[in-house]
């Protein structure tokens, strides 16, 4: 998750109390443009002041302001900014202007504004140089997805498939020999974390060194972290390893995202040395093989991946590449280095008849600025895919897939995930696994096919977080697989109460404890598609499901379950499990005529 996100009750909140008026729409565009076109500070700061856009660059904001307001505003401001550039207004000078917008907006405070535009600017300049005749709605258009901004018509591209359907292959044996994949996600290793801290900052992070103290014990961040925007201690991290170490599996999955969410002060050397920190842990922890991904808060600044043809090595992520290369091929025990260093992905087979694919599924995320210079299958990574599946296939290898940001989500750009889902279909038998990260959530997302849509194809599921940014308690999971096909045939969720182990003495570890097992929560033989299929129809019929699905999301975490599922959040929930294409809501919609059909029986 990148740093947006806020609750649900801060939604409506600001909802109500910032609904528009026309009028003042109309008069802060006008202020806007007259900003850069006189540097008119005061007149700007009075029509901006019935017109506040608090937080609306953070995660799920689509859902709380008017999402043509925003498409417009944002096209006017880069329209802007791309015509000064031209005409010859320094960088400096729209700088100063932007920064002044995102504070007078009260988008985010002064230094979290200051910081984010400064660590992002060159990059954008660098686009809108570089691109030929850039217009605004590219740039809106991909950003603002989420917000249904419009791209015109770009980004459309597809990659080759080989010709032919899935190859069949044999279903998992669910009594024969089995063996135990550990699965961590988005542990967010906050170097800065302050016991006692301030958790109401109002920052994208909590619990800073430099947000001074708590105003009340309630305010205080916790020993082992805290729901409010907080992230993950080293402590905690060590105690998170330590648990897992109790139990028993061949390989851990690490499914991306190291960094805090400390999003607008990050540098190269910064990042490096919590990246390796977390790396060498891994290494001198387990005595498996590690799997490792990236998250898109590895690069500095995050989410951004620019590709080689980049002329300005300052802003390149090659550094990221190579340390990845060097870490990577010791934690897996294997070089991965060749692929790792063109694009952050990976094809090994740990043993014979199985193959592990690290995908860096963060190039589709929106907020990778790159796509806007070139969208097209960013580093070569989805026909790399296909052609590496193609082999998988003829060699008769099972596959999982490890990839950052679910395909569904509404921020992983429109062509990327459906090329994605082609690949998905195409080799759906081969592949037996896919694994998540990103959104902090215990989710799954089914797969159907496009020309039978009630046809389920595959699974993904998510690690969900170790932080418990937001509201979540720190959780891990753990899979059983089919020591024949590498097919999942259940997993246990892995969690202790927050609350609990704040309000006890430090020197007590907190209670973990298996919150649930997949097969036996949801009735079901295994996690095959069909299996997780089934889930659905349950759901549909039995809303109770999906109240211990709402449970579950937050691994019980007292701040999320006592927020509640509304009618609205358990339809939401259900429609989301089944979607794993932008803005594919075939099935959900299916599903969602059965849940009502389900009321009435
Ligand atoms: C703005 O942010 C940059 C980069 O983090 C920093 O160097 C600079 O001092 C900041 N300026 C202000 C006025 O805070
Ligand atoms: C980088 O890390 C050092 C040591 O933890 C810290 O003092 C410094 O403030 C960090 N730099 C930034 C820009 O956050
Ligand atoms: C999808 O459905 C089509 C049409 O029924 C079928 O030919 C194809 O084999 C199916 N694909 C998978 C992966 O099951
Ligand atoms: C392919 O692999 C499966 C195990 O996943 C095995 O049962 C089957 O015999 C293999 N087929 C061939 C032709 O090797
Ligand atoms: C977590 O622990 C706190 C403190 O003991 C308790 O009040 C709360 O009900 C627990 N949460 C859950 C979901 O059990
Ligand atoms: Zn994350
Ligand atoms: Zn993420």
């Amino acid at each position: 998750m990148t740093f947006r996100f806020v609750p649900f009750l801060v939604l409506i909140l600001v909802a109500s109390t910032y609904s528009k008026h026309n009028d003042d729409f109309e008069s802060v565009k006008h202020g806007i443009t007259q900003l850069f076109k006189t540097g008119n500070k005061p007149y700007f700061a009075k029509t901006a002041k019935s017109y506040q856009l608090p937080h609306v660059l953070r995660e799920h904001m689509e859902k709380v302001y008017n999402n043509e307001e925003i498409c417009t505003l944002c096209n006017l401001l880069f329209d802007l900014v791309i015509d000064e550039w031209k005409q010859g207004m320094t960088k400096d000078k729209i700088l100063d202007i932007v920064k002044y917008i995102c504070v007078t907006l009260g988008i985010e405070n002064d230094r979290v504004c200051n910081g984010s535009i400064t660590i992002n600017a060159d990059i954008v300049f660098y686009i809108v140089e570089n691109y030929p005749d850039i217009k605004a709605n590219r740039l809106c258009g991909s950003v603002l997805q989420a917000f249904g901004c419009s791209t015109g018509d770009d980004f459309d591209w597809s990659i080759i498939l080989p010709p032919g359907n899935a190859a069949k292959r044999p279903q998992p044996d669910t009594s024969g020999s089995s063996f135990n994949i550990l699965q961590l996600s988005d542990i967010h290793y906050d170097p800065n974390y302050k016991i006692n801290g301030k958790a109401n900052c109002g920052e994208p992070v909590c619990c800073q060194e430099d947000q001074g103290e708590a105003d009340s014990p309630e305010n205080a961040c916790g020993y082992w972290s805290d729901y409010r925007f907080a992230d993950t201690p080293w402590h905690l991290v060590e105690e998170t390893i330590r648990q897992t170490k109790t139990q028993d599996f061949d390989y851990v999955y690490y499914t991306g995202d190291i960094i805090s969410h400390r999003v607008w002060q990050t540098t190269v050397e910064n990042n490096t040395k919590t990246i390796s920190k977390l790396y060498s842990f891994f290494k001198q922890s387990y005595d498996v093989p590690v799997f490792p991904i990236f998250g898109n808060h590895e690069p500095h600044p995050l989410n951004v991946w620019p590709d080689d043809r980049l002329k300005d090595e300052t802003l390149s992520v090659k550094w990221l590449f190579k340390l990845a290369a060097d870490e990577w091929s010791k934690l897996i025990g294997q070089d991965v280095s060749e692929t790792v260093l063109k694009g952050g992905y990976y094809s090994v087979s740990p043993r014979p008849g199985f193959r592990i694919i690290g995908v860096n599924g963060n190039l589709c995320y929106t907020d990778n600025w790159w796509l806007i210079y070139d969208d097209v299958d960013p580093f070569n990574q989805l026909q790399w895919l296909a052609d590496t599946l193609e082999q998988a296939e003829a060699a008769n290898e099972s596959v999982h897939i490890l990839s950052h940001v679910p395909t569904g989500d509404i921020s992983c750009l429109k062509v990327w995930s459906r090329e994605y889902h082609r690949i998905v279909e195409r080799f759906s038998s081969t592949i037996t696994g896919q694994f998540n990260g990103h959104t902090h959530r215990d989710e799954f997302h089914v797969y159907y096919n496009s020309s039978a849509p009630t046809e389920a194809i595959g699974v993904a599921f998510n690690g969900a977080s170790v932080t418990p940014y937001d509201s979540s308690n720190p959780s891990y999971k753990l899979y059983r697989v089919d020591q024949s096909t590498y097919s999942l045939l259940d997993y246990e969720e892995w969690t202790f109460n927050l609350t609990l182990a704040n309000s006890q003495p430090v020197s007590e570890t907190p209670e973990w404890y298996k919150l649930y097992s997949f097969a036996q929560a949801y009735g079901v033989n295994n996690l095959q598609a069909i299996e997780v299929d089934k889930v659905l129809y349950k759901m549909a019929q039995d809303h109770s499901l999906l109240d211990d699905y709402f449970r579950f999301k937050f691994r019980n975490g007292d701040d999320g379950i006592n927020a509640g599922c509304s009618e609205t959040c358990r339809k939401e929930n259900l429609c989301d499990i089944a979607k794993a294409q932008f803005a594919d809501n075939t099935q959900c919609d299916y599903f969602l005529q059965l849940y009502e059909q389900g009321k009435q029986t």
